[in-house]
């Protein structure tokens, strides 16, 4: 069997630039999203570049049956994914009840039910193997006190970087190295698809990076097996702050900033 890393949310922003990035290092590639064009369009440009083996599998994460589709189409075809990114994700702007129930929970079920349920069916090969990397990308936010607005959105990255951290400590010693990656604000079409451009680039130069150095970081961190990884030094020190300030001087701080970036 020929290992394949899985990247989910790979026809933009960082889940594109992971495939760029492990493409050159041989990566061959299964790549989801569910535009089908940016799909093809990334894959023959790397078939082209690196020589790879690349499947596309286009689906919605929304929709609870793909994970063990997508599953079961790795192991029709006899593709062993030995590395894991859960990427994909998306926030819902405005606040909780101004969104339906539908737009949540088809968020929940992207950014976390689909998460969790492709560690759980990917992992037991990895075992059996020996091997395996998973990089379940997060974000700063789930590490900073809550705002209003984009309700869930926190509290989900909040949870994959403490689901990550539990698989980490259980894949040590076993050849599985598990990772959250936790991005700041990055340049991809993330602000541009939750309408919220118009606000972010307020903010200043400093606080962005590249999806090319955000993924570069998260590459380099699950090969040294580091539980999280918090991308760019402003980034790691409002982390830092976050966790070590008494939480009511922290939300006190964080809300009404952030209340300026945040579409209502
Ligand atoms: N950009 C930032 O500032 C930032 C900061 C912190 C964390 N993050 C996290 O980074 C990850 C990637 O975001 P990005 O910044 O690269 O955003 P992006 O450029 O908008 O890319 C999002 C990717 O997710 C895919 N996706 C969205 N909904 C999907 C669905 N229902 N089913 C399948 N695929 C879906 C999109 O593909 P299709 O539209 O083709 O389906 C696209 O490939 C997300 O988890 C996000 O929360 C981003």
């Amino acid at each position: 069997m020929k290992r394949y890393a899985l990247i989910t949310g790979a026809s933009a922003g960082i889940g594109e630039e992971f495939a760029q990035q492990l493409a050159k290092k041989g990566w061959n590639l299964v790549l989801i999203a569910r535009r089908e064009e940016k799909l093809k369009e990334l894959s023959q440009q790397l078939g082209r570049d690196f020589g790879i083996d690349i499947r596309i599998y286009t689906a919605d994460l929304s929709d609870q049956s793909i994970p063990v589709k997508l599953f079961n189409y790795c192991q029709d075809k006899e593709l062993d994914v030995a590395m894991l990114v859960n990427n994909a994700g998306y926030g819902v702007p405005g606040d909780f009840e101004k969104n339906n129930w539908k737009t949540h929970n088809d968020s929940l079920q992207v950014m976390l039910n689909s998460l969790v349920e492709l560690c759980h069916l990917f992992y037991p090969q990895m075992l059996t193997n020996k091997y395996g990397r998973i990089i379940n990308v997060a974000s700063l936010a789930g590490f900073a006190p809550p705002t209003a607005g984009h309700t869930l959105y926190g509290a989900t990255k909040s949870f994959v970087i403490r689901f990550s951290h539990s698989l980490h400590l259980e894949g040590k010693g076993k050849g599985i190295h598990v990772t959250a990656l936790c991005p700041g604000f990055t340049y991809t079409e993330f602000h541009d698809a939750n309408g919220t451009r118009k606000m972010v680039s307020k903010l200043p130069k400093f606080m962005w990076m590249s999806s090319k150095d955000v993924v570069s970081q998260g590459i380099d961190a699950v090969e040294k097996n580091k539980p999280f990884k918090v991308n760019g030094k402003i980034n790691r020190v409002i982390a830092a702050l976050s966790s070590a300030m008494p939480d009511w001087i922290a939300r006190g701080l964080f809300a009404g900033k952030a209340n300026k970036y945040r579409k209502r």
